[in-house]
C-alpha cells in the first residue's frame, strides 16, 4: 500500500484529489494525517479533531474494475471494512447509521466522506474517513463519543489504520467478485434502527413516523410509513431523530 502521512493538511480528501490529478496514486493510495485545518464533513460541513488523537485518512478505490452503475456498495464496503476492525477491538453495541456513520451505542464515533473523481472517464473514489479515537472531550457534540471514552483504552493509530484498509481490500475484492446482495445484506443487518419504530424529520421540518426497511441499491433510505407503504428518501430529504 502507498501510504503517504502528514503532520498538518488542511484536508486529507482534497490533498488526495491533487494527486489524482496529478496521476501520482494507486489503487488504496492513502493519505493520513495528524492534523487537518479544512476538516470536511457530509453536506458542507466541518470536521474537526483534536491534534494528533484521531484518525484521518483518505482512500484512492480506483472503480474502473467495479460496477460503477452502484457507487453506494463502495460506501456500504467502507462502513463494513471500519465496523469489522472496530468489532475486532471489542467496541460495544456497533451499528451503521445510514448512509454511512458508525455508532457505539447512540454516539457517533466514525464518520466517511466520499467523494467520487471523473478523470478521463474513468471513475475513481475517495473514501475520507474521520475515526474519534484517542480524544475524550467533545465539546457541544453531545452525540459524538470515541474509542477511548467507551472502553478506557488508548489505541495505536497505525494499528487501527493497516486493519480497516486491511478490511476494505477484503470487501472491495468481495464485490469485485459479484458478491452485491451479500454485502448489502450484511450491511442492512448492521444498520442502525433497522425494524424498529423511529421518528423522522423531512425537508420542511416536519416529523413523521415509520421504520427503517433497508437500503436501495442506489442508496437509499426504505422506510415503512404508517400508511404502510414503503418510500425511498435520499439524504437531503431525511434526517433520523434519536
Ligand atoms: C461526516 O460528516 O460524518 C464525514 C466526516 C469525514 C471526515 C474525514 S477526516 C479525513 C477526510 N478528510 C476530510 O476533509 N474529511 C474526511
Amino acid at each position: 500500500m502507498q501510504l503517504i502521512k502528514l503532520d498538518a493538511i488542511d484536508s486529507t480528501n482534497s490533498f488526495l484529489r491533487e494527486m489524482i490529478y496529478n496521476g501520482m496514486v494507486t489503487d488504496y493510495t492513502v493519505v493520513v494525517t495528524k492534523h487537518q485545518t479544512n476538516g470536511r464533513g457530509q453536506m458542507g460541513t466541518v470536521w474537526n479533531s483534536e491534534q494528533g488523537k484521531n484518525l484521518m485518512f483518505s482512500m484512492f478505490k480506483d472503480l474502473s474494475i467495479h460496477d460503477v452503475e452502484f457507487p453506494f456498495y463502495i460506501s456500504m464496503a467502507m462502513s463494513l471494512a471500519i465496523l469489522k476492525t472496530l468489532k475486532t477491538l471489542n467496541i460495544p453495541y456497533l451499528s451503521i447509521k445510514w448512509p454511512n456513520d458508525i455508532l457505539s451505542e447512540d454516539k457517533k464515533v466514525c464518520g466517511i466522506l466520499i467523494e467520487n473523481v471523473i478523470k478521463n472517464r474513468l471513475n475513481s473514489t475517495i473514501i475520507g474517513v474521520g475515526l474519534n479515537v484517542n480524544q475524550t472531550r467533545f465539546i457541544d457534540l453531545p452525540k459524538a463519543s470515541s474509542l477511548k471514552n467507551i472502553t478506557g483504552i488508548h489505541y495505536d493509530l497505525d494499528e487501527i489504520l493497516h486493519s480497516i484498509v486491511a478490511n476494505a481490500r477484503m470487501y472491495s475484492k468481495l464485490l469485485q467478485q459479484g458478491y452485491y446482495d451479500k454485502v448489502k445484506k450484511e450491511y442492512e443487518a448492521n444498520l442502525f434502527r433497522i425494524d424498529k419504530p423511529s421518528t423522522f424529520e423531512n425537508a420542511k421540518g416536519e416529523l413523521f413516523s415509520g421504520f427503517i426497511k433497508g437500503v436501495t441499491k442506489y442508496g437509499k433510505l426504505m422506510v415503512h410509513l404508517e400508511d404502510r407503504m414503503v418510500k425511498k428518501f435520499d439524504l437531503k430529504e431525511i434526517t433520523l431523530r434519536y
